[in-house]
C-alpha cells in the first residue's frame, strides 16, 4: 500500500471549454493541453507518482559523464531484480529498441512475436524486417476465458519461422505482459517454449520486459506450480530464458523517463555492438540519455515494483474500475489485464461503422462528459487490421485513488448512455506515416 506524500491541483474544466478544447484539438486527445484533462487515462507510462525514497535517491544522483555511481546503482538493481548483469541505458523504451533492432535485424528478416507494440513493430519495420504477429487464437475474443492470453502461438510462430527459414529469422519477441492484447500476461511456460522455438531457427529470445513485475502477479495467481513462489523469484524465473531483455523504465521502473537493456553473459559481441550503438544514438554507455538522477530513482522503482504489497492495490485498481464500467453497462475486455482496462467500443456504439471510429467518438464524448482522457487502440490508431474498437483506459502507477476510479465509470457510463446521439468521426489531416497517425491526425464528427 501507499499514501499520498505530494498532490498536484485539478479542477475540472466546465463542459463549453471541454467542448472547446476538443474542437481546438481536431477530436485528437493528444492535442489536448494537459491543464484541461481532469483524469488523465492516456497511458501508464511515465505517469505515475514516485516514492520518497526515490526522490530521496534523486538528490543523490551522480551526473558523471562516465562511471556515474547511479549508473552503478541502476546496474545492481537491475542485477538483482530481473537476475541479469550487463545493462546498456537508454533514454526510454524506444532508444532501447532502436539500438537493438538496429543490431539485431537485417534487410528481409522476419521478426516473430507474441504481439509487436506499436515502437517495437516500426523499429523491426526500420531495421529492414517484416513484423509477424503470432498472437493466440482468442487474443482478440472479448469475453474468452484464459488465464493467459498475451501468451505466443508457438505452432504459429514455428510456422512463419518456417516459411522464411533459419537465416531470415533473427529474434523471437515475447512482451509481457502483452500491451497490444489488452494488457494480457503471458506465461513461464509460455516463455520456456518461444525459447525453443528461437533455438531451433538459430535465433535470439527476446523478452520486452516493460510490464514484468505485474507479468509475474498474474503468474503467481495462475500459473500452476508458481502459486507458492515469491514474486521476485517468478520475475527472474520468466526472464531467464532470454538473451536479451528490453525494458522501457517509465512503466515498472516506476520512473517518469528511462530504459535499458539488459542482455545475457555469453552475448559479448551483441553487448558490444549495443554499447557502440548507445553512444551514437543514445549518449555514453553509462547514461544512455538518461540524467544520473532519473538512472538513480529507477534503480530504488525497479525494486519498488516487485512489493507484493504494491503489486495487489495496483493490479486491484484495474480491476475495481472494470467491476465499477461493468456495473454502468460499459462492455469490457474480459479478463481484466495488468495496466488498464480495454472498453469494446464496437460493442458500445454499434451504430458507428469501423470506418468512422467508434472507438474514437467513444474518447471524444468520455473527455466531453467528465474531463477523462483515454486513447483509441483499434481501426484509427491501427488502420488497416481487424483488431476489436478498443478504448483503453489505462491506470498510471500509485497516482489516483477510488474516487478517481468512480468518476471515471460514471464518466464513461455517461458516454455510453447517450447511445445513437454520438455521431463518427472522419480524419481531416493525416501525417505520412499511416501507422503513425492516431497520435497527431486530425478529425471531425460526420454529419
Ligand atoms: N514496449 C511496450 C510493451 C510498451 O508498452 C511501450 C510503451 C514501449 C515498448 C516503448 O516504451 O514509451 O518508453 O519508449 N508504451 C506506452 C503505452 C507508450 O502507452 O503503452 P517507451
Amino acid at each position: 500500500m501507499y499514501d499520498s506524500a505530494m498532490v498536484s491541483r485539478r479542477e475540472l474544466p466546465d463542459r463549453e471549454q471541454r467542448v472547446a478544447a476538443l474542437k481546438t484539438a481536431g477530436y485528437n486527445v493528444f492535442g489536448l493541453s494537459a491543464a484541461d484533462v481532469y483524469i488523465d487515462l492516456l497511458t501508464d507510462s511515465g505517469t505515475g507518482t514516485m516514492s520518497t525514497d526515490q526522490w530521496a535517491a534523486l538528490l543523490g544522483g551522480d551526473e558523471s559523464y562516465a562511471g556515474s555511481e547511479s549508473f552503478e546503482r541502476l546496474e545492481q538493481a537491475v542485477t538483482d531484480v530481473l537476475g541479469f548483469e550487463r545493462i546498456v541505458p537508454a533514454h526510454q523504451g524506444r532508444g532501447a529498441e532502436h539500438l537493438l533492432y538496429g543490431a539485431l535485424v537485417d534487410d528481409g528478416d522476419v521478426v516473430v512475436a507474441n504481439t509487436h507494440f506499436d515502437t517495437t513493430r516500426a523499429h523491426v519495420a526500420e531495421a529492414g524486417g517484416r513484423p509477424a504477429d503470432c498472437p493466440v487464437v482468442d487474443a482478440f475474443d472479448t469475453d474468452a476465458a484464459g488465464p493467459f492470453k498475451g501468451n505466443l502461438d508457438i505452432e504459429a510462430a514455428r510456422e512463419r519461422a518456417a516459411a522464411v527459414g533459419a537465416d531470415r529469422v533473427p529474434a523471437v519477441v515475447v512482451t509481457l505482459t502483452n500491451n497490444s492484447v489488452a494488457g494480457q500476461p503471458v506465461s513461464v511456460e509460455n516463455v520456456r517454449r518461444a525459447r525453443a522455438v528461437a533455438d531451433e531457427f538459430d535465433a535470439r529470445l527476446i523478452i520486452d520486459g516493460c510490464r514484468f513485475a505485474e507479468n509475474a502477479w498474474f503468474v503467481r495467481e495462475r500459473e500452476p506450480g508458481f502459486e507458492e513462489t515469491p514474486i521476485p523469484a517468478i520475475v527472474r524465473e520468466q526472464l531467464a530464458p532470454a538473451d536479451a531483455v528490453v525494458v522501457s523504465g517509465k512503466k515498472d521502473g516506476l520512473v517518469n523517463v528511462g530504459g535499458f537493456i539488459t542482455v545475457g553473459d555469453d552475448e559479448d559481441d551483441l553487448f558490444g555492438r549495443l554499447r557502440e550503438r548507445a553512444i551514437l544514438y543514445e549518449g555514453f554507455y553509462t547514461y544512455g540519455g538518461m540524467a544520473g538522477r532519473d538512472m538513480a530513482a529507477m534503480a530504488v522503482g525497479l525494486r519498488e515494483a516487485v512489493d507484493p504489497g504494491y503489486l495487489d492495490h495496483r493490479i486491484g485498481q484495474v480491476r475495481t474500475l472494470a467491476d465499477m464500467l461493468e456495473r454502468r453497462d460499459v462492455p469490457v475486455y474480459r479478463p481484466v489485464g495488468g495496466h488498464a482496462v480495454y472498453v469494446d467500443a464496437g460493442v458500445a456504439l454499434p451504430h458507428i461503422p469501423r470506418e468512422q471510429f467508434p472507438g474514437q467518438a467513444l474518447v471524444c464524448a468520455a473527455y466531453r462528459e467528465g474531463g477523462v482522457r483515454g486513447v483509441e487502440l483499434g481501426g484509427f490508431a491501427f488502420p488497416g487490421t481487424d483488431r476489436p474498437e478498443f478504448v483503453r483506459l489505462a491506470l498510471p502507477r500509485r497516482r489516483y485513488h477510488r474516487e478517481h476510479l468512480e468518476h471515471v465509470a460514471e464518466t464513461v457510463g455517461a458516454a455510453v448512455d447517450r447511445g445513437t446521439a454520438l455521431s463518427g468521426l472522419e480524419v481531416v489531416s493525416q501525417p505520412d506515416r499511416e501507422a503513425l497517425r492516431h497520435f497527431s491526425a486530425t478529425l471531425r464528427p460526420v454529419d
